[in-house]
This record gives structure tokens, sequence and C-alpha cells, in this order.
């Protein structure tokens, strides 16, 4: 098969050629008490960078809804940097219609929550509420705010908290995954994008080839 170079003059063809990933919900609360929810995936930049400490980064960038109103408007990103707090909460399967839902461009009095039947629930370390829907949650300090130049702000946060729903700790490797039912979006832009579910095992890594070393 022969190889073809991507022309990056578009970005987004390069950039659909990543693989589908892991939606979060962010939960966060105002300065004035609001709570607030919005998904997150790769799509502008998703992820867990490492296990200890544990660190999450959150790629906010300009597009909210259908508009693009610029890099550091969307109202998680403006709560985040006014309490420092934020949740990561993973949504199940269940909840697509929702975390499309909540992904829409709504003004700063426009509670989601209430509207699209979410529930805030208190979390353990953090102001921020955390997304009792979600079967698990990052509770994060703000550590830092990376412009980095590009179209998104680099959120990262420490992780200080994580709480499960009781099914998903009981399970093992394989069937926690089937529990915890996490949905991957495979997309970019306003309006589009496909959501996946976690498919199936298709193995199992084995070490036990490892070389010996001298
Ligand atoms: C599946 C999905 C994934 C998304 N991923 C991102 C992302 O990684 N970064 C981002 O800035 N916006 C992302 N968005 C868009 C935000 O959720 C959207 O801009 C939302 O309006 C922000 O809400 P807020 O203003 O309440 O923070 C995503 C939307 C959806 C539906």
């Amino acid at each position: 098969m022969a190889k073809v170079k991507i022309n990056q003059q578009n970005p987004y063809d390069a950039h659909m050629l990543w693989p589908p990933s892991p939606i979060v919900w962010v939960s966060t609360v105002s300065k004035d008490r609001m709570p607030n929810v919005a998904p997150f995936s790769l799509n502008e930049f998703f992820s867990y960078v490492s296990t200890y400490p544990q660190v999450i980064i959150v790629g906010m960038g300009g597009h909210t809804g259908m508009k693009v109103k610029g890099k550091g408007t969307k109202k998680s990103f403006l709560n985040i940097k006014a309490t420092g707090e934020f949740v990561v909460n993973i949504p199940s399967e269940e909840s697509i219609e929702k975390v499309t839902l909540t992904g829409l461009d709504t003004p700063p009095e426009f509670n989601k929550f209430e509207a699209y039947g979410l529930t805030p629930i208190p979390s353990k370390k953090v102001k921020a509420p955390s997304v009792k829907e979600a079967k698990v949650h990052y509770e994060c300090q703000l550590m830092k705010i990376d412009d980095y130049g590009g179209q998104t702000d680099l959120v990262f946060g420490k992780v200080v908290a994580v709480v499960a729903d009781e099914d998903v700790l009981s399970k093992k490797l394989e069937k926690k995954v089937r529990a915890i039912k996490p949905v991957y979006y495979y997309g970019i832009g306003p309006g589009k994008g496909l959501y996946f579910s976690a498919g199936k095992l298709i193995g199992k890594r084995d070490d036990s080839k490892n070389p010996p070393h001298s």
C-alpha cells in the first residue's frame, strides 16, 4: 500500500487521522455559585498525563457551540481561572445526548445542569460540583494554564481526589471498562463528530518475550 503525505495546509485532514479519544465532562462553579458542565475530548486535547503525580490536561479552545469566540471565553475556562478548581467526570454511553447538549453555547446565567436534567453533587475536596450521572470523578486543583500559542489553552489539573461508583470499583479490568461505558469522540469542529463505545477486547498484554539484558 502506498503511503500518502497529507497536506498540512488543511489541519483538519491531519487531525482526522487521529483515533477517537475519550470524552469527559468538566464540571465547575462560578464565583457567584452557578454550576456548569461541558464536554471535552482530544478533539482539542484531553489527556491523563501522569499516574504519579496524577495530572490531567484539558485543552480549551475558542469554539463554543457553533460560534468561534476565541480562546479564553468558555464558561468552563473562566470558572477554572476564577476558582482554581474543576472536576473531570467520565460520562457513560447512556449520556451521549446530554454530552451533545452540554456542549452547546449557553449564556452565563443558563444552568446546563437544570436545563438538561443533570445532577450536581458535592465533591470531596473541591467546591466545583461533580456530575452524579457519571460513574467516575477526578477532582482537580488548577496547577497552571499554558497558552502555548496554539488554538487552545492547556489547563493542567492536579488530581486531589478520585471518586467512583461502587459497582465500578468492584469489577476487574475488562469488566471495569464495561461498567464505566466510556464514550470516544472522533471528529472535529462544532456540530460534527461521531461517538464510539469502547469496542471489543482483542488481546492481552504479555511481556514474557522481553529479551534478557546482560
Ligand atoms: C464531544 C465533544 C467534545 C468536545 N471537546 C472539546 C475540547 O476538547 N476542547 C474544547 O475547547 N471544546 C470541546 N468541545 C466544545 C465545548 O464543550 C463547548 O465549547 C461548550 O460550549 C463549552 O461550554 P462552556 O462555555 O459551558 O464551558 C467539545 C464538545 C463536544 C460535544
